[in-house]
């Protein structure tokens, strides 16, 4: 996984057909996704369930670009392995999840994976400023997790502090909640490199018609372009 900063548009299955996750995933990939986004919710850090491991572990064969797991669950610790076990191939733990995200940040990446740290909406970037040289990313929630298909939270000034804390380690700035040809722009400006997107992606297709895919995932990237 070569690091660069150009822009990455990332689909979240979370709005894709639940019962068709590795057609949709191939389906998406060949409308042009850059990253495919995996959202693991537990029920308890965040008011809605998803799946685990297992239906990570079977998607993995149809994902051809970049594994990209979000964990939404707490405790995150005891199921690094599995998450490695499924191929992940970036791992990310949020920093409200528990007390040690220095230890969770070291077990992630001794797993062989690449290191997320995400943020909810309240937590500031100073909350991440002793952790940076252990992350090769760090998600910017832009909702309060736990749903697709919810208003965008601004969170330019965040994106803009991490940026600069950041400065030229090869750490990607992902940006999370609400991302479409509207809000894409602000963050991408402010620095992110890597556009989570569900509904503003997978809306208008599906499987049988995903030409609408490839339209919405084109008019974000020509929405930053601009
Ligand atoms: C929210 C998830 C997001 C979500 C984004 O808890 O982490 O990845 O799927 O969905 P949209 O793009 O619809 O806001
Ligand atoms: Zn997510």
């Amino acid at each position: 996984m070569p690091f660069d900063r150009s822009i990455k548009i990332a689909p979240s299955i979370l709005a894709a057909d639940f019962a068709n996750f590795g057609a949709e995933v191939r389906a998406v990939e060949a409308q042009g996704a850059d990253w495919i986004h995996i959202d693991v919710m537990d029920g308890h850090f965040v008011p809605n369930l998803t799946f685990g491991p297992p239906m990570v572990k079977a998607l993995r064969k149809h994902v051809s670009t970049v594994m990209d797991v979000h964990l939404m669950i707490s405790p995150v610790d005891a199921y690094i392995d599995a998450y490695a076990d499924a191929g992940a191939d970036v791992l990310t733990a949020h920093v409200e999840a528990g007390p040690h995200i220095h230890r969770t940040l070291q077990a992630i990446r001794g797993a062989g994976m690449k290191a997320g740290v995400a943020l909810n909406p309240g937590t500031p970037a100073s909350s991440i400023a002793h952790v940076l040289d252990m992350c090769d990313l760090v998600c910017v929630m832009t909702v309060n997790p736990g749903f697709g298909g919810q208003s965008f939270i601004d969170m330019t000034s965040k994106i803009d502090t991490l940026r600069k804390m950041i400065g030229d380690r090869e750490v990607h700035i992902e940006i999370d909640g609400g991302v479409d040809a509207k809000t894409a722009p602000l963050v991408a400006r402010a620095g992110a490199d890597v556009l989570v997107a569900g509904s503003a992606v997978f809306r208008g297709g599906s499987v049988d018609d995903p030409a609408p895919y490839g339209e919405n995932i084109r008019a974000i990237r020509a929405s930053v372009e601009a």
